[in-house]
């Protein structure tokens, strides 16, 4: 069966889609909808059907699935217009802006009878799967801590993603993302409590920047943590168990795991530092640890769209649940509670 998209919103997302698009057999991009005549000329130069509004391109018979790459602020209202006209939805990610307006969004979707998913494309990430590979071999002994990071320096971009109304600020950007992996580690683990701070270095509108811990319920705490004027990045992923730590250092999946090796260092060296020696923080002697190779992992990002096709045709579940959408939308609006208040919110999540 050949499944026809149409696009609204042609920006850099959505060149990214159509990239990709081009090389999936079944599925073919029927046109697309922007309001910038400038964005509107593009597609045609691409050789793209461009309608001649968004009412033109939801009466399309020929369509059965509607991609939403608009600012975030227009995701809800277009998606809720595409259901109602009978056509499937994926939105770009974040969803929406705030729990209840997804809420509104599932509504729609179960009132229609139409699928309804978002784009989380992360969850094909390497290095996100690299860890969740860790994880799962448990080589680390007890998890305690994992700690999350992106880190930019030329602060948030100077686009719609600065503007409030527009859905703009880094929690929604890229947090939607990081928290969205750092469900996944742990799934069905609740979060007993969130602590959050952001920065405006950049921007006074949005956040340009935030830091989250969340306990959650096994004791494991979990930083997340995205920055745009960070001109030295720290690690994308580091990892801490009782008996080793990993760390993946860029996208790249460079980076190790240490682990003890079992012989007990009786003789430890002292660190003679200017003003003290310290044992504690002396480097471990060479045989009483082991660093080994990450267990790297790879990934089809393409399986998104392969997923989508599938539940359309009632063959595969849907691959990204609104539930675990609707869980990261609350955990977001918890984050953006403790960063305003400065307390730490105890909910469970
Ligand atoms: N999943 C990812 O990895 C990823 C990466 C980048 C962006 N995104 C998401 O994709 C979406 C678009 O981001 P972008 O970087 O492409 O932005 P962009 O500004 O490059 O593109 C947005 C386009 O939407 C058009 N538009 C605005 N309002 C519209 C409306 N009412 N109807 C039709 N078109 C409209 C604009 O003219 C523009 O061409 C955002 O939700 C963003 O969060 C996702």
């Amino acid at each position: 069966m050949k499944h026809k998209m149409a696009i609204v919103g042609f920006g850099g997302m959505a060149g990214w889609h159509h990239k990709e698009i081009q090389t999936i057999d079944d599925l073919e991009i029927a046109g697309i909808w922007d309001i910038k005549e400038e964005r509107r000329a593009v597609a045609n130069q691409k050789g793209l059907h461009v309608y001649e509004s968004l009412e033109d391109l939801l009466a399309d018979p020929e369509t059965d699935l509607v991609l939403i790459a608009t600012p975030n602020d227009v995701h809800k209202p277009v998606a809720i217009a595409a259901m109602e006209a009978g056509k499937n939805v994926i939105s770009e990610k974040p969803v929406t802006l705030s729990s209840a307006d997804l809420q509104e969004m599932m509504e729609a979707s179960t009132r229609t009878g139409r699928f309804l998913t978002v784009h989380q494309n992360r969850r094909w990430d390497e290095d996100f799967l690299t860890v969740r590979n860790i994880l799962k071999e448990g080589r680390l002994g007890e998890l305690f801590r994992v700690e999350s990071r992106v880190h930019g320096s030329r602060g948030i971009p100077g686009d719609w993603r600065q503007e409030k109304e527009h859905g703009g600020g880094m929690i929604l950007d890229w947090g939607v993302h990081l928290l969205d992996q750092m469900l996944l580690l742990f799934p069905g683990v609740s979060i007993r409590s969130v602590y959050a701070t952001w920065t405006h270095v950049t921007n006074q509108l949005v956040d340009d920047g935030f830091s989250a811990e969340l306990l959650f319920e096994n004791n494991v705490r979990a930083l997340v943590e995205v920055g745009t004027s960070n001109f030295i990045s720290l690690p994308r992923w580091y990892v801490l168990g009782t008996d080793g730590t990993a760390v993946i250092e860029d996208w790249d999946l460079s980076g190790r795991i240490v682990r003890a090796s079992g012989v007990d260092e009786k003789d430890v060296m002292p660190v003679i530092t200017a003003a003290g020696l310290t044992k504690t923080m002396a480097p471990r002697r060479d045989d009483s640890i082991f660093t080994e190779e990450l267990p790297k992992a790879r990934s089809d990002v393409r399986e998104f769209y392969l997923n989508v096709m599938a539940v359309l045709e009632g063959r595969e579940e849907s691959r990204i649940k609104l539930p675990e959408v609707m869980r990261v939308m609350k955990l977001m609006e918890a984050i953006a509670r403790s960063a305003e208040s400065g307390e730490v919110v105890k909910e469970i999540l």
